[in-house]
């Protein structure tokens, strides 16, 4: 039976919490928002609370409540993040913040025991109502995931979560959660102390109920942190490692210890740019050497200042531009349906073969049939593959039986058997157009008529490799970005004449391998291969200027990009990234003309990190340099300023770079080549490691100001030339004072 304790209307008569009182005393009230596929918290569900809270606390028939959700694989998805574009000063978010903790302050206060049954995702403000319960439950299911994922929108925990969670796990494991935003799954929760018990889902409610009811008997509840070694203690049975993490934090002097470590590893890690890591650490150690209420207070005051900083605000478009693209076909044809995608065949199983095998079966859950060219490479494609599920059971990510499932769905040939039913083919052999053109036709000729062919070439534009083809409308490119099971953009490439339904299947598909999916129009470079290329190039020439690698590295990772761009040369291949400067420059000509130098860097026997001989040093016995990786000097030698470097400003460097690549960028847009700004940030940021904290190209130059952008373009063009002439829309922007972004 319902008995809802709140008779006042909410929300026009639409209620988000409903509450079953049963015989035992024991109150379940369930969260349900009205319309939504999962909870969030808004203020419509605290004036609801604010309502069910007294009441609940008044009946005298209640003796006890479960908290619980009435969504599918979902607890509490956190707070409504669109709530965060309406707070305009730090006070205002301090106040919002303020009123969540109190709510969550009086559920911890209640005299009556408070068991939070979590199945699905809890994350921010659901796992932080969580904590404010007295007893956690967590079903098996591998949905349940629980986190603290604030630190990605630039913001801390504001409910309460950099108080309660380093006081229930310790303050180590409660900053590893903070901050990296990682979730995680209910066993692990149960061991570090984060939920009390882990059942199967289908008792959830009822062990919840049922240990309810005992708290509220006489069964006391468990006690926590030091309290709960001291007991452990006195039964002999201490858990070595929890007693020593513990008692460093419990005096100030182990903390100081703890704190210094974090503070460095996160400095070195955010460099200046990410203002909540600081933040969040402080928030925290303020909380352990002060009382609960006071870092309280601290912590809705840090988050007030978070709120309304510029990366938190970026950050925060990037979460609805991601959100965006989830909801995109991918093209602009209306009514365009994808086709359903039972089978997937893919041909050439090697880094990335191998790599696009695994995010079909293990992540689409779709049956792959790989195919190469020998027994040799077919045998390196499947235990790619299965290298990679071996890696998720050993850290504990899936089930032996679940790796077991997905390598089911993965079978092998060297010829085309089993091709004739499959509904796409994924080609990733080598990236020779001959050899494309040859498999595009021996594909064609066992597969039905209406079967997609999808290429992974990074630099063959689609419509040639569709000139071998006597069905061009069903091919089209897949872009995936190596390392496939890591990388999160797919950029998909649509050709004059693909068929728009072919386009929304590769979304389609790309969206159920886990991956971020962005549509753009066939041209040399694509979108991403495009805005990397003038960029490597500037670098190149702050090289053959007679630049430091360590300084033009260094300047643009502490600028935003996860690696410098001459690391990033080694890692891609100094040949691959020569071939593409190549084509670029046909395509492109002036602003794409590399110094003379870089062919003798190629002759000198250097590729990269693939041969252990780049622009740094890859022998073992070569230690790092204040932790970074040397540059290999005898590279220097074969330019004429030798090993004599010159300091080049760290502004410069870094203006040269980040404008060759947002005007690239801007003249993708220019060009149709993307199809949105929004577009242009996402594959940049999940693409290449354009900073996040800047938004991506486009907002980047929206923050600066189109009028901005050509100015300092023109500066640079007066100094080097037609490389640093702006994109058209650029002048044009700045003349209109128009933004990319409304
Ligand atoms: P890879 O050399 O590791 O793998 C190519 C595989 O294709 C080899 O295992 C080879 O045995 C197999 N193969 C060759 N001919 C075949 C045939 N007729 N039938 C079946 N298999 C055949 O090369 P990788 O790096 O995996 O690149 C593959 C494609 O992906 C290329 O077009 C490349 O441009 C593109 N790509 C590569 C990226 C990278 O970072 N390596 C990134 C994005 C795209």
């Amino acid at each position: 039976m319902t008995t809802p304790t709140a008779e006042k209307p909410v929300e026009g008569n639409r209620r988000i919490f409903s509450v079953d009182v049963g015989s035992d005393g024991v109150a379940v009230i369930t969260m349900d928002v009205p319309g939504e596929a999962v909870n969030t918290l808004s203020q419509a569900v605290g004036a609801e609370m604010r309502v069910h809270w007294p009441a609940l606390q008044a009946d005298p028939k209640v003796k006890a409540i479960v908290f619980t959700s009435g969504k599918k694989d979902n607890f509490i998805a956190g707070a409504d993040i669109s709530l965060l574009k309406t707070i305009t000063s730090a006070s205002e978010g301090t106040h919002r913040s303020r009123e969540t903790q109190l709510m969550f302050n009086e559920m911890s206060a209640s005299r009556k025991p408070i068991v939070a049954a979590i199945h699905g995702t809890a994350l921010g403000g659901g796992l932080e109502l969580a904590l404010a319960c007295h007893y956690r439950i967590a079903s098996d299911d591998k949905k349940t995931r629980l986190g603290l994922p604030e630190v990605m929108l630039g913001l801390l925990p504001g409910a309460g979560g950099t108080q309660r969670l380093p006081r229930l796990v310790g303050a180590q494991a409660a900053l590893d959660m903070i901050l990296t935003g990682k979730e995680i799954k209910a066993q692990r929760a149960k061991v570090m102390g984060l939920v009390d018990e882990v059942v199967p889902q289908a008792i959830l409610v009822e062990v919840a109920r049922k240990r309810a009811a005992e708290f509220a008997g006489d069964k006391p509840l468990p006690k926590r942190g030091l309290d709960a070694l001291i007991e452990k203690l006195k039964k002999g049975k201490p858990d070595q490692k929890a007693l020593q993490a513990l008692l460093l934090e419990q005096n100030r002097v182990g903390r100081m210890v703890l704190f210094r470590e974090a503070e460095k590893q996160a400095a070195a890690k955010a460099r200046g740019n990410y203002p909540a890591i600081p933040k969040a650490l402080e928030a925290v150690r303020y909380g352990l050497d002060n009382d609960l209420e006071k870092g309280l207070q601290r912590e809705a005051e840090l988050f007030g200042e978070l709120v309304v900083t510029d990366v938190s605000k970026q950050l925060t478009n990037i979460f609805f531009a991601q959100t965006a693209l989830k909801k995109d076909s991918g093209v602009n044809e209306k009514d365009v349906k994808p086709r359903p995608v039972k089978q997937v065949a893919m041909l050439g199983g090697g880094l990335m073969g191998g790599g696009i095998a695994y995010v079909t079966t293990a992540v689409a859950n779709i049956p792959v049939r790989l195919k190469e060219k020998d027994v040799e490479g077919l045998g390196r494609g499947l235990a790619y593959v299965r290298g990679v599920l071996d890696d998720r059971v050993k850290k504990k990510g899936i089930t032996r039986l679940e790796r077991d499932e997905h390598l089911a769905k993965l079978t092998g040939t060297i010829d085309y058997s089993g091709f004739r039913n499959v509904d796409v083919v994924i080609e990733a052999v080598f990236e020779d157009l001959a050899l494309k053109h040859r498999v595009i036709k021996d594909v064609e000729a066992v597969t039905r008529p209406d079967c997609i062919f999808a290429s992974n070439t990074s630099t063959l534009p689609i419509t040639k490799l569709a000139e071998a083809s006597s069905r061009p409308e069903n091919v089209v490119g897949m872009h995936y970005f190596s390392p496939v099971e890591k990388m999160p953009l797919l950029e998909v490439i649509r050709a004059k004449r693909t068929n728009p339904e072919v386009v929304a299947t590769a979304v389609a598909l790309g969206k159920a391998q886990g991956k971020t999916v962005i549509v753009v129009n066939d041209g040399p470079g694509f979108y991403t291969s495009r805005i990397l290329a003038p960029y490597i190039n500037e670098a190149s020439w702050l090289l053959s200027e007679g630049g430091d690698i360590h300084q033009i590295d260094e300047a643009m990772v502490d600028w935003g990009f996860p690696v410098g761009p001459i690391m990033l040369l080694d890692e891609v291949g100094i040949d691959v990234a020569h071939k593409a400067s190549k084509t670029m420059l046909e395509a492109f000509g002036d602003r794409m003309i590399p110094p003379d130098g870089i062919e003798k860097v190629i002759q000198d026997g250097r590729l990269g990190r693939k041969n252990k001989k780049g622009f740094y040093l890859y022998t073992a016995d070569k230690k790092k340099k204040d932790g970074k990786k040397p540059v290999d000097e005898t590279v220097y030698d074969l330019s004429p300023q030798g090993r004599k470097r010159k300091s080049i400003p760290v502004e410069e460097i870094q203006q040269r770079l980040s404008l060759q690549f947002c005007n690239e960028a801007a003249l993708c847009l220019q060009e149709e080549i993307i199809r949105s700004p929004r577009d242009g940030d996402i594959g940049a940021i999940f693409g290449l490691g354009f900073a996040p904290f800047r938004g991506g190209p486009f907002r980047y130059m929206d923050s600066l100001g189109a009028a901005e952008v050509v100015r300092r373009m023109r500066e640079f063009e007066s100094r080097f030339g037609k490389r640093f002439t702006p994109a058209p829309i650029l002048v044009d922007y700045a003349q209109k004072g128009r933004k990319f972004h409304a």
